[in-house]
């Protein structure tokens, strides 16, 4: 596997791939892997010739007073965990090799899409979201790249964002992975000590709640949304930032749950603030 934190370097390997008519597939991380990331990486694995990883802790996406300082990073185990998974290149940069000192240049989704869920808190997030994943694209060309549905906003703004630069990439989601009692797989779970982590899977509790509504023939959103914040309201770490639902595309609000409805919610547990989601579809509405 390679390592490099080189954008010369990428650019020259990538290029020697393609030539050879190679398919190459980009997970873009922040690095601290966890089973969730290694399932892209397998996805990538499965549908293209060569995988790339980059491990970046991008601080243009980190409003002031986050926790870009104390975000987890490790990155020999990312290595290992990597490799294990069949990557064929780490992309490890520096801040200073990703952004020059007189950097100037932004990509926004300037629609409502940005501004609803997380964007009502982390006014500058996907900005810088949709500016790094931009330049990654630039720098590694791939054919094809993977993001966790967990962090659903993002996918659709950047889906929004590559329709509408015409970028030469397929977007691929892939499904939110959970420890076994039901928690997302998020590389902030570490932030949790032994209660918060024993009372944070209260938000997938919430999600099952919400999804047992709507099978069982619930379909006013603010009257769902009230159930899921009630049960998510009895767990004392818990403290709401947003339960909404809106639609899968656009990420506007909506009255009535129908097929392409996301259900999403930001809870704090202690400091720690997570984030979870379902989408309704069909099988749910039909009550299975
Ligand atoms: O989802 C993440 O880990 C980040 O937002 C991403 C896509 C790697 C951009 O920094």
């Amino acid at each position: 596997m390679i390592i490099t934190g080189s954008i010369a370097e990428v650019g020259k390997q990538v290029k020697e791939w393609k030539l050879n008519g190679l398919c190459v597939g980009l997970v873009p991380t922040m690095g601290y892997l966890h089973e969730g990331h290694a399932s892209l990486i397998e996805k990538s694995v499965s549908l293209c010739d060569k995988t790339v990883a980059s491990v970046f802790v991008n601080p243009t996406q980190f409003g002031p007073g986050e926790d870009l300082e104390t975000y987890p990073r490790d990155f020999s185990h990312d290595c290992e965990l990597l490799k294990s998974r069949g990557c064929d290149m780490v992309f490890h940069p520096d801040a200073a090799e990703m952004y020059p000192p007189d950097f100037a240049t932004w990509v926004e989704v300037q629609s409502d899409m940005p501004k609803q869920l997380c964007g009502k808190t982390r006014p500058i997030h996907f900005r810088g979201v949709c500016t790094v994943v931009n330049k990654l694209f630039n720098i590694v060309t791939p054919d094809m790249a993977f993001f966790g549905q967990k962090d659903a906003q993002q996918l659709a703004i950047i889906r929004r964002m590559v329709r509408d630069l015409s970028m030469n990439v397929e977007i691929v989601g892939c499904p939110i992975v959970r420890e076994k009692d039901g928690l997302a797989r998020s590389s902030r779970n570490t932030y949790l000590n032994e209660q918060e982590r024993a009372a944070a899977p209260v938000l997938f509790r919430s999600i099952q709640h919400g999804r047992e509504l709507i099978k069982k023939g619930e379909r006013d959103a603010r009257r769902l949304i009230a159930s899921m914040k009630e049960l998510l309201e009895k767990e004392a770490l818990a403290r709401i930032d947003y339960v909404d639902a809106v639609d899968g595309e656009t990420m506007l609000p909506v009255n009535i749950l129908d097929t392409g409805v996301l259900v999403a919610m930001a809870v704090y547990i202690g400091k720690t603030r997570l984030i979870d989601n379902f989408t309704v579809d069909s099988s749910l509405l039909s009550g299975k």
